[in-house]
């Protein structure tokens, strides 16, 4: 993660000015919000502004700064912040944001960031040849539990591979976008063998791991269809002995819980 600053001076645009039909909705959004509250609305107005050019000018900053009354540090101070808000331009098909943060980068984040480097530029916040694609290494985008991952615009692509990302920044190249579904790039079969559900075979090879693993833990020796094998719980609930689920657990010693059953203090041993 690099320091986030402005882009430079000389591809900073004069001016900024939303468009119509935003600077009516920017209107209508700052309304909502008590008087004297209006600041709330800098980080909607920032998304806005970012979605309509690409990316946040010093003049897109300066603008909304005047819009709420603020002054226009406050306003850097949050562009700077969130990665949402690009800095500098970005390709027009797609920026690609690839999470770099731990459990991304345990999981193949560092291969999908050689992707980005060999297909669209080596360093980060750099255009394409033609201008259409861009790449940046971002922190933690919300989906650890399907890392690695990256984020295009609004949509994440979860569960990638180098490959599967290759694909998915041609389509964009290509402005065939909208044809990847965002979210898990795991196919519905590869999913299921993964997962070990919705497939017989898959189900069949956890079984038997789970059974040899208890096996070699000294526990459950049956071949249960339960996943709870590993832990024995399936015989326990079933009365069965852990170590021979055929015979039946010994009778517990039964503690005597109300206290006139329990044997005088005269009776008990000196500590
Ligand atoms: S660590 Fe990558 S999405 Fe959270």
């Amino acid at each position: 993660m690099v320091a986030r600053r402005l882009a430079d001076e000389s591809v900073q645009p004069a001016a900024f000015a939303f468009t119509a039909e935003n600077a009516k909705w920017a209107e209508w959004k700052i309304g909502l919000y008590p008087t004297g509250r209006q600041q709330s609305a800098v980080i909607p107005l920032l998304m806005r502004a970012r979605e309509q050019d690409g990316w946040v000018t010093r003049a897109t900053i300066e603008k909304i700064a005047d819009m709420l009354g603020m002054a226009y540090i406050r306003v850097l101070e949050v562009a700077t912040f969130y990665t949402q808000f690009q800095l500098q331009p970005v390709g027009t098909k797609a920026h690609v944001q690839v999470c770099g943060t731990t459990p991304c980068m345990l999981r193949g984040a560092g291969e999908l960031i050689e992707v980005c480097k060999s297909k669209i530029h080596h360093d980060p916040h750099h255009l394409n040849d033609d201008g259409t694609l861009s790449w940046e290494e971002v922190e933690c985008a919300g989906a650890c539990v399907n890392a690695p991952m990256v984020a295009i615009f609004r949509d994440t692509y979860e569960d990638l591979t180098p490959s599967r990302l290759e694909e998915i920044i041609d389509a964009f190249h290509a402005g065939k976008g909208d044809t990847i579904k965002p979210g898990t790039q795991i196919r519905a079969a590869q999913f299921c063998r993964r997962r070990w559900s919705h497939n017989a075979t898959g189900n069949a090879e956890r079984q038997a791991r789970e059974v040899r693993a208890a096996t070699a833990a000294g526990g459950c020796r049956s071949s249960c269809s339960r996943r709870t094998a590993s832990t024995n719980d399936c015989c326990q609930a079933q009365g069965r002995d852990r170590q021979n689920p055929r015979l039946p657990l010994r009778a517990r010693q039964k503690r005597p819980r109300s206290p006139r059953l329990r044997p005088k203090a005269s009776a008990r041993r000196p500590i």
